[in-house]
């Protein structure tokens, strides 16, 4: 594959403050691509080069965020790449949560996602080529006890991914659904639970930016439907 491709992509890509956005900023910029971040708090990562443009936005800001990428499109039009990322987990029996705490939740890890994708659509149809890309999760693919909200935004998505790549695919959008089991990430200092030490137990968030490196490089034409993936060892350490 021809990686010198990279260069001439400007990616946008959800959640590039932390883990694996940021994991996937760092090597798409080593890469030689531009990369434009979204998050809400850039302190965490300043990777220090004007190939990286970070933008302060809450894609749960549903009132500003089509404004805002709107704007951002207008005046960046080579956009070419958009990596639907940003997300938390929040693990519990349902009846713990309030109604408000689940609609936030759908809020931020699925109707975010479908917001910016409408937003991004139109503009990747006019190029006539685009690729978009969601990290979901295995828990797109198996429900699972204490995960009915996480499961529930992660199968939407899956089936969103679905929906719009057939409905792109004659624009030369290309869709790809990527489904980690646990990645050692922040992802999992605000729960009581995380991945055992041993290396084999977890993905490192590299993994993911290698394989979203080869994603966008494929050949035109192929699409990469969905990649599964899973730590060799399943080992859960819990507070
Ligand atoms: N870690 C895992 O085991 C694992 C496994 C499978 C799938 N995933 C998925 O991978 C994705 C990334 O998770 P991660 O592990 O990298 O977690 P992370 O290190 O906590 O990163 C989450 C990122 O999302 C951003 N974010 C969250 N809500 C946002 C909002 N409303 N507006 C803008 N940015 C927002 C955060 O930035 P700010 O806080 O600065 O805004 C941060 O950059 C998530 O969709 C997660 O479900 C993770």
């Amino acid at each position: 594959m021809d990686y010198k491709i990279i260069k001439d992509r400007h990616i946008l890509i959800t959640g590039s403050s932390s883990g694996i956005g940021r994991a996937t900023a760092e090597r798409l910029l080593a890469a030689g691509a531009i990369v434009y971040g979204i998050a809400r708090d850039h302190k965490k990562f300043e990777p220090g080069t004007k190939r990286y443009k970070p933008l302060t936005i809450d894609t749960t800001d549903f009132q500003a965020l089509p404004r805002q990428l709107s704007e951002l499109l207008a005046a960046h039009p080579k956009i070419d790449g958009l990596i639907n990322n940003a997300g938390y987990g929040s693990f519990d029996g349902l009846e713990n949560f309030s109604p408000e705490q689940i609609y936030s939740y759908i809020n931020d890890n699925l109707t975010s996602h479908l917001v910016v994708t409408r937003c991004f659509l139109p503009h990747f149809k006019t190029k006539n080529n685009g690729d978009i890309i969601f990290i979901g999760s295995e828990a797109a693919l198996e429900g699972g006890k204490k995960g009915s909200l996480y499961c529930a935004a992660k199968f939407g998505l899956r089936g969103f991914s679905q929906s719009i790549r057939q409905e792109s695919a004659n624009k030369n959008i290309r869709v790809t659904l990527i489904n980690p089991g646990m990645v050692r990430t922040p992802f999992f200092d605000d729960l009581n639970f995380s991945p055992g030490d041993d290396d084999r137990s977890a993905i490192e968030p590299t993994d993911i930016a290698d394989i979203i490196l080869n994603v966008l490089i494929m050949r035109p034409g192929t699409v990469i439907d969905e990649i599964n993936l899973t730590p060799q060892k399943k080992v859960i350490s819990f507070d």
